[in-house]
């Protein structure tokens, strides 16, 4: 029987992780998780009760207290929390916003990381986020990590804006995505960083096509 592998693909905002994870996911029939879904869906839970973001008790308790779900679909991937589809309201500017402050509390993130390597135990999964390669798949087949300029990250989100008929401020795009990397890279517990045994493939002039092509490759070659 072919053997099914774990797919790690981490990097900074809007460097096309999700995007070619979900193409990735579905050429070889493997489900795709996506992390920061699930910090995007506390984040909203925790901004909707009002909860302050440094208090990291009150948070994991609401975490503990809450359900969220990765439901595939014909549109794509839904995320649930708690019974109600929140797809949407989790990509909003004040989510987008917060979301680092929560993802940085160590309690949080472990029980994040318990969850999602569920999701992973058996292999035939595409999973991507900031930890993927270092904490929570430390044994995955292959490892990916992707990056590109900060100017093309904030370009390719102000387009992505533009197709869904919201125009956005490119200028403030960039700020929140270097705002974000810097959270992200330098807070204590498990921050961004490319694992030892990962390929980083600089994606600022690759078609979505052509980084989807090379990790497809990687993948043949580790399932072997
Ligand atoms: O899609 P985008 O790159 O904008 O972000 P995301 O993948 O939805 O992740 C949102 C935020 O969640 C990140 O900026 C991190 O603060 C946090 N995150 C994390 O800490 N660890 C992960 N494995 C995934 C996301
Ligand atoms: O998941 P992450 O935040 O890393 O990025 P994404 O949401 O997959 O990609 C951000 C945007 O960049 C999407 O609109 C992609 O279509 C686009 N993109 C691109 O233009 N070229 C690439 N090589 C990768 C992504």
């Amino acid at each position: 029987m072919e053997k099914k592998i774990s797919v790690a693909i981490d990097g900074p905002a809007a460097a096309g992780k999700s995007t070619v994870a979900k193409i990735v996911a579905e050429k070889f029939n493997y489900i795709y998780v996506d992390t920061g879904a699930m910090y995007r869906a506390l984040t909203f839970k925790a901004l909707n009760q009002k909860i302050r973001l440094n208090d990291e008790q009150a948070l994991f308790g609401v975490l503990l207290d809450t359900e969220i779900e990765l439901r595939p679909s014909e549109n794509g991937q839904l995320v649930f929390l708690d019974n109600e589809d929140v797809t949407a309201q989790i990509r909003n500017n004040e989510v987008t916003g917060s979301v680092s402050e929560v993802a940085k509390h160590r309690s949080i993130r472990e029980e994040m990381v318990r969850r999602q390597q569920i999701f992973g135990e058996n292999g035939g999964v595409v999973m991507d986020g900031r930890d993927i390669g270092t904490h929570v798949l430390p044994n995955a087949e292959v490892k990916v990590f992707l990056i590109a300029s900060v100017d093309e990250r904030a370009q390719r989100r102000h387009q992505e804006n533009f197709s869904k008929g919201f125009p956005s401020d490119i200028e403030k795009l960039r700020e929140e995505i270097a705002t974000r990397d810097k959270l992200d890279s330098e807070r204590e517990v498990s921050p961004l960083k490319k694992a030892k045994d990962a390929i980083e493939i600089d994606t600022t002039s690759l078609s979505i096509h052509e980084v989807a092509e090379s990790i497809m490759s990687l993948i043949e070659e580790r399932k072997r």
